[in-house]
C-alpha cells in the first residue's frame, strides 16, 4: 500500500521515524511529506534513509511531476504524525500552502491525524473546533495520549504510540478496501459514529464531597469496545471512570471526561450533532445539591444536616427531544438503559416498558437489579425492549458478561441503523 506520512513541526516529529519503520516492516511504501518546521526537529536524511524515498516540503520542488497534486492522488492512506495545532488549523481551513497541506487537500484516501501538542493548545476552543471540523469531514483524529510533555508539564497532548497509530490507520484503510459483503458482516458499524455515555455522575456538595452512585463504567466500556470492534468511530463520554479501565480501550476511541450531570449533558449534546447513534449507559443522578459550597462544609452540632436537592435534567429525554427538533438528526438511533426493581404491584419489566414509552428511545436495555447483580459486577442479565409496528417488543432474557451483553446491544443497534437506512 502507498502510505503518505505527513510530519508537522513539533518535538514528537522524531517519533515519525518509528512510524516509518513500522510501516516498512509491514511492507508498505512510505512517502514522507514533512512541513518545513518538521525538518528542524528531524533531518531529511533520516526520513529519506528510513523510507527509501526523496523528501521535500515545498510545492515548488519537483514541479515537473506535479508533486502537489500527484502525492495526494496516489496515496492509499494518509497518516499525519505528529500533527500540530497549527497544521490542524490549516487543514480545517482548507489551506494548501505547502506540500503536505496540498496533498491532504487532493487526496481521496482515508486520512488519519495523530495530534501532539501542549495540553493548553489541545483544550483551546479553537483547536477543539478545528478537530470537530476535521472529524465532521470524515478525517480520523486520534486523541492524544495523556502523560509527560516536552517540559516538566504533563496532561493530554502526547503523541500516541507509533505502533498504535499505525494499527489504527491500517484498520481504517482495511474498512475501506474490504469487500462490501464481508465488511457489513464483520464490521456492521463501519463508517458510523456512535456516542456512548458511561460511568456515574457526581454532584458536588463541597470541594471534597459529592453525591454519587455505584456505577463502575464497565458496561459502557464494554459497549465502547464492541462498537469499535464493529467498525464504528466511538465517542465515549466518561463520567468518573477509573483511569485503569479507560487505559484498556483501543486507540482511536475519543474520550471526554465529565463529572456532573450538567457536564455530561453538555458533552452529550455536543457529540449528538455528529452521531449516527447514541447509547446512554451512564448512571445519572436524578438530583443534585441546590448549592455546592466553595469551602469544605463544617460539622454544625448534633442536629444533623438537611440537604436541599434540585432535579437534574433527564439527558436521555433531552437528546430524544433534540433529535425531534432537528430534521438532519431524524435517522439517529437512541438507546437507553433501565436498571429497575419491581415491587408488590408492578414488575421490574413493567416499569421498564413504561420507561421505554416515556423516554421515546428506539431501544431500551432493561436489567432487573432487584438482586443487586448489575453494579460493579462482571456479568448481568438484560432484555432489549424495542418497538415493533408501534407495539412494545420485549426481547428474550439474555444472561452473560458485560462484553456479551454489549455484543447483543451493538447487534440490535446495527439492525436498527440498517433498518432506518433501508426505509429512507
Ligand atoms: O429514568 P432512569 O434513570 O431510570 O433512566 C435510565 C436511562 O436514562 C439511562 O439510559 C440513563 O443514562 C438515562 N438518564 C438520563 N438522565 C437522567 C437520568 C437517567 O439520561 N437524569
Amino acid at each position: 500500500m502507498r502510505v503518505v506520512l505527513g510530519v508537522a513541526g513539533g518535538i514528537a516529529a522524531y517519533k515519525a521515524a518509528h512510524v516509518i519503520r513500522r510501516l516498512r516492516e509491514l511492507d508498505h511504501s512510505v512517502k514522507v511529506v514533512p512541513t518545513a518546521n518538521a525538518l528542524k526537529f528531524i533531518g531529511a536524511p533520516t526520513l529519506e534513509a528510513l523510507s527509501g524515498q526523496t523528501v521535500t516540503t515545498d510545492v515548488f520542488d519537483e514541479v515537473d511531476t506535479v508533486n502537489h497534486v500527484r502525492i495526494g492522488q496516489e496515496a492509499d492512506l494518509v497518516i499525519i504524525a505528529p500533527a500540530t495545532a497549527d497544521l490542524i488549523a490549516k487543514i480545517a481551513a482548507g489551506r494548501a500552502d505547502d506540500l503536505l497541506t496540498a496533498s491532504v487537500l487532493t487526496t481521496t484516501a482515508e486520512v488519519v491525524v495523530a495530534p501532539a501538542m501542549h495540553t493548553e493548545m489541545w483544550l483551546n476552543p479553537a483547536t477543539v473546533a478545528n478537530i470537530a471540523t476535521l472529524r465532521s469531514r470524515g478525517i480520523h483524529v486520534l486523541d492524544p495520549a495523556v502523560g509527560r510533555l516536552t517540559g516538566p508539564d504533563s496532561g493530554p497532548g502526547r503523541l500516541p504510540e507509533p505502533e498504535d497509530i499505525v494499527d489504527f490507520a491500517l484498520s481504517r484503510q482495511t474498512d475501506r478496501t474490504r469487500p462490501e459483503q464481508s465488511s457489513t458482516e464483520t464490521r456492521p458499524l463501519s463508517g458510523r459514529r456512535i456516542v456512548i455515555s458511561a460511568g456515574g455522575t457526581r454532584e458536588a456538595l463541597d470541594p471534597v464531597r459529592f453525591l454519587g452512585n455505584r456505577s463502575s463504567g464497565k458496561q459502557g466500556i464494554a459497549l465502547a469496545k464492541a462498537a469499535h470492534a464493529a467498525g464504528s468511530h466511538v465517542d465515549l463520554v466518561a463520567a468518573n471512570i477509573d483511569s485503569g479501565l479507560l487505559s484498556g480501550l483501543p486507540a482511536g476511541i475519543t474520550i471526554t471526561p465529565v463529572e456532573s450531570t450538567l457536564e455530561l449533558q453538555a458533552a452529550m449534546h455536543t457529540a449528538q450533532t455528529h452521531a449516527d447513534a447514541i447509547i446512554m449507559a451512564a448512571a445519572v443522578a436524578d438530583y443534585r445539591p441546590a448549592e455546592a459550597t466553595d469551602s469544605k462544609m463544617k460539622k454544625s452540632g448534633d442536629d444533623g444536616l438537611t440537604l436541599r436537592l434540585v432535579q437534574n435534567p433527564d439527558i436521555l429525554r433531552g437528546l430524544v427531544d433534540e433529535r425531534g427538533r432537528q430534521t438532519r438528526l431524524g435517522d439517529q438511533i437512541i438507546v437507553g438503559f433501565a436498571a429497575e426493581t419491581g415491587d408488590a404491584d408492578t414488575t421490574a419489566l413493567d416499569y421498564a416498558r413504561a420507561k421505554f414509552r416515556r423516554k421515546g428511545v428506539d431501544l431500551l436495555v432493561f436489567n432487573d437489579v432487584s438482586d443487586d447483580r448489575a453494579f460493579g459486577h462482571d456479568d448481568t442479565m438484560v432484555q432489549i425492549i424495542s418497538s415493533d409496528d408501534g407495539e412494545i417488543a420485549v426481547g428474550e432474557e439474555f444472561v452473560g458478561s458485560k462484553d456479551d451483553v454489549s455484543q447483543k446491544v451493538i447487534a440490535a443497534l446495527s439492525a436498527q441503523l440498517t433498518h432506518v437506512e433501508s426505509t429512507t
